[in-house]
């Protein structure tokens, strides 16, 4: 038997088994902290880029990157940095303004508009 060989091979196992613990990006410690925009893109590409995309976008809404959500909604920003009450996105997410959103599917849960509030309070950067 090749000992050599064997020992690479649990090599690359441990690397490989190094790379799957990396942590995912850490998900918001409610009410502290800042938000970081990777954190709410999450939640935009699970349960909004299906329907707002660069694509299709109804309502001239597009939520699949950074730039695209804040140049959604023209003359009428989606987001207004440093003002979750006055951002439509927080709107219809927590269903003040309907149809709600997502769409005729369930709602974000508390923690996820909290933490897209949270971002927004913190000047909606893109980072
Ligand atoms: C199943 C498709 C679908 C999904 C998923 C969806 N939307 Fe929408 N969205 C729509 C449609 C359709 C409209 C236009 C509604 C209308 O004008 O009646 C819209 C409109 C909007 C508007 C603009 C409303 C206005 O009139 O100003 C915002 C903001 C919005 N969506 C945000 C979101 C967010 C944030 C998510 C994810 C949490 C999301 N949407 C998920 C279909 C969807």
């Amino acid at each position: 038997m090749d000992l050599s060989k064997s020992a690479s091979a649990g090599f690359a196992i441990a690397i490989a088994l190094a790379a799957t613990m990396v942590p995912a990006v850490p998900s918001g410690q409610k009410g502290k902290g800042s938000v970081r925009f990777a954190e709410v893109s999450q939640i935009l590409q699970a349960n909004c880029v299906s329907c707002h995309n660069a694509k299709s976008h109804p309502a001239d809404v597009d939520l699949s990157s950074y730039d695209a959500v804040m140049n959604s909604g023209g003359d009428d920003p989606i987001v207004i940095p440093k003002h979750p009450e006055q951002s439509r996105i927080v709107a219809f997410v927590d269903g003040t303004k309907k149809p709600r959103m997502p769409f005729r599917k369930p709602p974000l849960s508390g923690d996820q508009i909290d933490l897209v509030k949270r971002w927004i309070k913190a000047g909606a950067k893109s980072q």
